[in-house]
């Protein structure tokens, strides 16, 4: 089952200098591939957009905040189970439930600040897609 994912690198991620270090998990995954790379500063609408269902929430403005401190890496990567298999290679939310081994349990301690999103469905993989890469077939 061929699918596409939104993959972003956040802030942390590119001030610690782990872009090569995350892209490569994924690049080494068998049969997956980066169809589109690109380094950019994320707008207050965007985010808006792309975490609106935790509007509301306690961790929501900080997180907009965080996600607004620096560049972020904005990847799509296309491949057998590629949905689930990014969320897999992330490892849950909070870096310190993840076991090590995966990129959060490996390289995070801070709930907001756990390196990578991923997106979490086909639903929200389609969302997501359109909002970060509109013009992408
Ligand atoms: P969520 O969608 O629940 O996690 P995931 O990124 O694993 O899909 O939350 C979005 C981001 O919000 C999460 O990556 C980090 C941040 N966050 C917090 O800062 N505190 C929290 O308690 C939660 C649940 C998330
Ligand atoms: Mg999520």
């Amino acid at each position: 089952m061929t699918q596409r994912t939104l993959v972003l690198l956040k802030p942390d991620t590119v001030r610690r200098g782990l872009i090569g270090e995350v892209i490569g998990r994924i690049e080494r995954k068998a049969g997956w591939t980066i169809s589109a790379l690109e380094l950019r500063s994320l707008s207050q609408e965007t985010l808006e957009a792309h975490y609106g269902e935790h509007k509301g929430k306690p961790f929501y403005e900080p997180l907009v905040d965080f996600m607004s401190s620096g560049p972020v890496v904005a990847l799509v990567v296309e491949g057998e189970r590629v949905i689930e298999g990014v969320r897999q290679l992330a490892g849950p939310t909070d870096p310190i439930a993840a076991a090590p081994g995966s990129i959060r349990g490996d390289f995070g301690s801070i709930v907001r600040e756990n390196l990578i999103h991923a997106s979490d469905s086909e639903e929200s993989a389609a969302r997501e897609l359109k909002l970060f890469f509109p013009d992408f077939a």
